[in-house]
C-alpha cells in the first residue's frame, strides 16, 4: 500500500466504533499520525495497539467546547501540525415528534452540529497553516453528512435538520477555504453497517430493521475508502461532496 500520506497528520472524531475507527485505520494504513477521540477510552485504546504509536488517544466528549478545542491543541501539541481533520463523531435519534424527547434532539444539535462546530474552528487556522507550509501544500476538512443531509423524511425532523446543518455549512466552508488550498468536503452516506441504529427507542430501531430487511448495508470500511480517495486526491482536485448508498437502497 502507498504511504502517501506520510508526514501528514489527522484527527478523526467518533473514532471508538463504526466510521470513525475504520477511518482512523485507513489514513494511517496510508502513513498519516492519527488522533482519535471518543469518550470510550478503552475503544481508543484498542485503537492505539492496533495502530501503533503514531496514534494519539484523546478522550472527550466533544459536546464540551473546552474538551473539543482541547483535542485539537493536544492534537498539534504531540505531531506538531495537523493536515486532516474528519469531523465524524455523531447520533441519529429518530421518530415519531409525539414520542421523541427533548433530550433526544439536543443530543443531536449538541453532538452532530454544535461538536463540529467546536472542532473545526479550532482546527482551520492549524489546516490553512498546513497548507501554506506543508509538504503536500493541501489541506483537508471532511464532514460527515448523510443522505438525511440532503432528502428529508417523516421522523426524522431534528436528525435530518442537524445534517442539512452539516452539509449546508461545509458548501460555505468550502467556498471560504478554496483559496487556502484547504479543501472542505462532505460525505453524505446511505445506510452503514455501525452501532448508529442502536441507540434509537426499540420501536425505532425495529422500523428500520423492517425498511432495510432487502438492504446488503455498506461496510465502515467503505466510507473509509471514499475518504481516503478524498484525501489523497492531487492538490489541484478538491471532491466536495459524495453520496455514497448500497446498491440497493433506494
Ligand atoms: N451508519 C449509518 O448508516 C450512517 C449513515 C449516514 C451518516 N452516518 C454518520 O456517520 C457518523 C458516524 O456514525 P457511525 O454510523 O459510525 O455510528 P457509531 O458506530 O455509533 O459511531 C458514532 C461515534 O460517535 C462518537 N460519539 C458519540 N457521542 C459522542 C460525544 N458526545 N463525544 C465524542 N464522541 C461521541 C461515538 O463514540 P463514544 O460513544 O465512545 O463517545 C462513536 O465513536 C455519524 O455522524 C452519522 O450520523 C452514519
Amino acid at each position: 500500500m502507498s504511504r502517501d500520506l506520510e508526514g501528514t497528520v489527522a484527527l478523526v472524531t467518533g473514532a471508538t466504533s463504526g466510521i470513525g475507527r475504520a477511518v482512523a485505520v485507513t489514513l494511517a494504513s496510508y502513513g498519516a499520525a492519527v488522533a482519535v477521540v471518543g469518550r470510550r477510552s478503552d475503544r481508543l485504546d484498542e485503537l492505539a495497539a492496533e495502530i501503533g504509536e503514531r496514534c494519539l488517544v484523546l478522550p472527550a466528549d466533544l459536546r464540551d467546547p473546552v474538551a473539543a478545542t482541547g483535542a485539537v491543541s493536544a492534537t498539534v501539541e504531540r505531531f506538531g501540525r495537523l493536515d486532516t481533520v474528519v469531523n465524524n463523531a455523531g447520533r441519529m435519534l429518530n421518530g415519531p415528534t409525539l414520542e421523541a424527547t427533548l433530550e433526544e434532539w439536543e443530543t443531536m444539535v449538541d453532538l452532530n452540529l454544535k461538536a463540529l462546530m467546536y472542532v473545526t474552528k479550532a482546527a482551520l487556522p492549524h489546516l490553512v497553516d498546513a497548507a501554506a507550509t506543508g509538504p503536500r501544500r493541501v489541506a483537508d476538512l471532511v464532514n460527515i453528512s448523510s443522505i438525511a443531509g440532503r432528502f428529508a423524511n417523516r421522523n426524522v425532523a431534528i436528525y435530518n435538520a442537524t445534517k442539512f446543518g452539516v452539509t449546508a455549512a461545509s458548501e460555505s466552508w468550502r467556498q471560504e477555504f478554496a483559496p487556502h488550498h484547504v479543501r472542505v468536503s462532505v460525505i453524505e452516506p446511505g445506510v452503514v453497517e455501525t452501532e448508529l441504529f442502536g441507540h434509537q427507542q426499540q420501536p425505532v430501531q425495529e422500523h428500520y430493521e423492517r425498511l432495510f430487511a432487502d438492504v446488503e448495508p455498506l461496510l465502515p470500511s467503505d466510507i473509509a475508502d471514499v475518504i481516503a480517495f478524498v484525501v489523497r486526491a492531487p492538490r489541484r482536485m478538491g471532491v466536495a461532496e459524495v453520496v455514497v448508498r448500497p446498491t440497493t437502497q433506494a
